[in-house]
């Protein structure tokens, strides 16, 4: 078995190494040639995983064509407001088997067109119904590259179109410390675990207030509830926002040192540089930012409040103090829990 993965950062080289265990060969495409010389020359990327030894079964390359030539299966880890023009050079170079399934690991939303990226994904490829086309899932759920690197115990939602033999990949996918689950809710997979990084911001700002566990709490909780409600807006089902893609990731991410959401939330609060010069610094992508935009939109679009996301995203990018952010969130009309 052959995989091909568009990507050479974190999430790319992580997930590589443990396909690597069980595919016989892992081949990443990447656009850096000074990333892709250090992964073929010293089997780590110190740059992103630090001195974890990858496998000698995987390799990167610049060569798009040799990435996906005889491949069984395509996985797409690029950020997220990349995957339409990577997409478009996979289209363009048409080297990928058919019919390869194309499985996307990145999260969120192209901000432009408010699509899901499995749409994305689709509307370059064409639709998965159409014969000779690929069908397309996404692989989403708790799962901090540092830590699947480290092989840690983790467990993954896989959600594909339908027609195809999920169940197959499913097991093809799965390793002893890396579980997959399906669930047949796309919609719902990607909207949970694609905006969960926006509650992640939130937390760390809070954090960076020097709130507690109790601030912890109320935002992740009701950041899901907005979610979930939007979710269902979007033909998503309540239920995928309580699995692993939605309260698991969104626990993981809220929690964690490796976060690199909520560490940005917690440094734009300390208020050392703006958030503009703050993500101008980051090596690695930032995703819940562009998301605050997307998810605001979409609420706006289908008349869903969203009170965590509209505080982030003023924050973010009309200069609102944190500080305020927080107290407007406290002080909103009381209600019902369950409304
Ligand atoms: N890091 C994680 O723990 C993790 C876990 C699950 C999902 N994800 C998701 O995976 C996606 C990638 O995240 P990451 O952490 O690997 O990011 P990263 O910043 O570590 O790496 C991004 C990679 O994409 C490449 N890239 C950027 N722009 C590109 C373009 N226009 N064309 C081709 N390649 C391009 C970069 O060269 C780099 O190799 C994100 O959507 C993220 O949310 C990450």
């Amino acid at each position: 078995m052959k995989a091909a993965i568009l990507g050479t950062g974190s999430w790319a080289c992580a997930f590589g190494k443990h396909l690597a265990h069980k595919w016989d060969r892992v081949v990443l495409w990447g656009i850096e040639p000074e990333q892709i010389h250090v992964i073929n020359t010293t089997g780590t990327n110190p740059a992103y995983l630090g001195e974890v030894p990858l496998p000698p079964n995987l390799r990167a390359t610049l060569d798009l064509e040799e990435c996906l030539s005889g491949a069984d299966a395509l996985f797409v880890i690029v950020p997220s407001q990349a995957v339409r023009t990577v997409m478009e050079q996979v289209a363009a170079v048409a080297a990928l088997p058919d019919p390869a399934p194309v499985i996307c690991l990145a999260k969120g939303f192209e901000v432009d067109t408010l699509k899901r990226l499995s749409e994305v994904i689709q509307d370059v490829l064409g639709p998965p119904e159409a014969p000779g086309n690929h069908p397309v899932a996404v692989l989403l759920g708790p799962s901090h590259a540092e830590e699947v690197a480290r092989e840690f115990p983790t467990a993954v939602v896989l959600s594909g179109t339908p027609g195809a033999d999920w169940a197959h990949w499913q097991h093809e996918i799965a390793g002893p410390f890396f579980r997959v689950y399906t669930n047949d809710d796309m919609a719902g997979v990607e909207i949970a675990s694609g905006f969960k990084n926006i509650i992640a911001l939130a937390v760390g700002m809070a954090d960076g207030l020097g709130t507690g566990d109790n601030t912890r709490g109320v935002l992740m909780t009701r950041g899901l509830k907005e979610l979930a409600r939007l979710g269902v807006a979007l033909g998503a089902r309540t239920e995928t926002f309580f699995g692993l893609a939605g309260v698991g990731d969104m626990i993981t991410t809220c929690i964690s040192h490796h976060s690199r959401n909520r560490n940005f939330g917690e440094a734009v609060t300390r208020g050392d540089l703006s958030p503009e010069a703050l993500l101008g610094e980051q090596v690695q992508v930032v995703e819940g930012v562009p998301m605050a935009k997307a998810a605001l939109k979409l609420g706006m679009k289908h008349g869903i409040e969203l009170p965590v996301t509209r505080q982030v995203h003023d924050v973010l990018f009309s200069g609102k103090p944190p500080r305020q952010a927080m107290r407007e969130l406290m002080e909103r009309q009381l209600r019902d829990e369950l409304e």
